[in-house]
């Protein structure tokens, strides 16, 4: 659609989800989700993470990745692969043993080796290191800083490129949205890394916003060109833009304008190459769950309707 290479959906593995006694809402998400042109590409939002993928040292488990890759080929959609190196929703025994950081380098090493590996050649994209700032630009300690410090993302991009040398690599954070010391952090990332001629193709902004504070699309612009300037390429990677329930004609209109003016960001700047929202039915967003008393933040709404924000959505494009 329009200047973007991709318009997509984020999508949860349908296995992991409880499907009985709900065939007629799944068949109509599905529709939408896979049927329809509505999206060219998809994201698993849970079946990469370590946490699934190597719940014990070793141990690979890739069933629900491969459902989401699996039906993105079967119905031509282009996959983006989330996420390789992330704190959160790691598998327990990297947090809890005491690495030497020889040890803990062959850990990340293994992890993508078999994770890039088995996806090798399906993926558009990987978001190699997830989250790896805090929002004053510095490193958040994770294991993997407090270890290895910056080095564990050189490693991380330097493994990737070696195991799918044709995915698209990237840095991906929220809160990237607007220039700030956090833009900053991951300027430098992309800096480290290029001045190291290790290989980093893109910054994802995941883009959760709040439709009652959104960035104003200038503040969006500048944050996009403060990385397209430095020679990669930038995609809206988790867009979902969340009200303060209930929902109100007010605050479905505020959310409206806050997804036209983050896609029409994007489409603005020519290396903003796409967008992914962080899947599309308002009943399987993550937000209700970790935000208290805010959601709706997706265009499809409980009944399967579109609401403002979709045709928002469309005017950007
Ligand atoms: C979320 C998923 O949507 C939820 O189902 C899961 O319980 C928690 O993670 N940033 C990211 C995503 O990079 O992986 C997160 O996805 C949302 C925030």
């Amino acid at each position: 659609k329009a200047g973007l290479k991709y318009f997509g959906a984020a999508t949860d593995s349908p296995g992991q989800r409880e499907r009985a006694g709900h065939e007629a809402a799944y068949a109509q998400y599905d529709q939408i989700m896979w049927d329809s042109t509505e999206f060219s590409s998809t994201t698993p939002t849970n079946g990469q993470k370590w946490l699934f993928v190597e719940p014990q040292r070793g141990v690979f488990n890739f069933t629900e990745g491969d459902i989401v890759a699996s039906k993105a080929r079967a119905h031509g959609k282009s996959l983006r692969c989330h996420a390789l190196v992330w704190h959160s929703q790691l598998a327990p025994w990297v947090e809890e043993t005491e690495w030497t950081p020889e040890e803990l380098r062959k850990v990340i090493v293994d992890h993508i080796t078999a994770v890039a590996g088995h996806y090798k050649g399906q993926c558009y994209a990987w978001d190699v290191v997830n989250e790896a700032l805090e929002e004053d630009g510095s490193y958040r300690q994770s294991v993997f800083y407090k270890v290895l410090g910056e080095e564990y993302i050189k490693l991380a991009f330097e493994t990737t490129a070696k195991v799918d040398p044709t995915a698209k690599l990237y840095y991906n954070d929220y809160n990237l949205e607007w220039p700030s010391a956090k833009t900053e952090g991951a300027q430098r990332i992309v800096k480290m890394l290029k001045d190291a001629k290790i290989p980093i193709h893109g910054v994802g902004l995941q883009a959760h916003l709040i439709a009652e504070q959104p960035p104003t699309i200038d503040q969006h612009i500048a944050a996009i060109r403060g990385f397209t300037k430095l020679g990669v390429e930038v995609a809206l990677t988790e867009l979902d833009i969340r009200l303060t329930m209930p929902a109100t004609p007010e605050n479905l209109a505020q959310q409206k304008e806050a997804y036209k003016n983050a896609v029409g960001a994007c489409v603005q700047v020519c290396g903003c190459i796409g967008v992914t929202i962080w899947d599309f039915y308002d009943p399987f967003s993550w937000v209700p769950y970790v935000f208290t008393s805010e959601g709706a933040a997706l265009p499809w709404a409980d009944d399967f309707s579109k609401k403002p924000a979709y045709d928002g959505i469309v005017e950007a494009l």
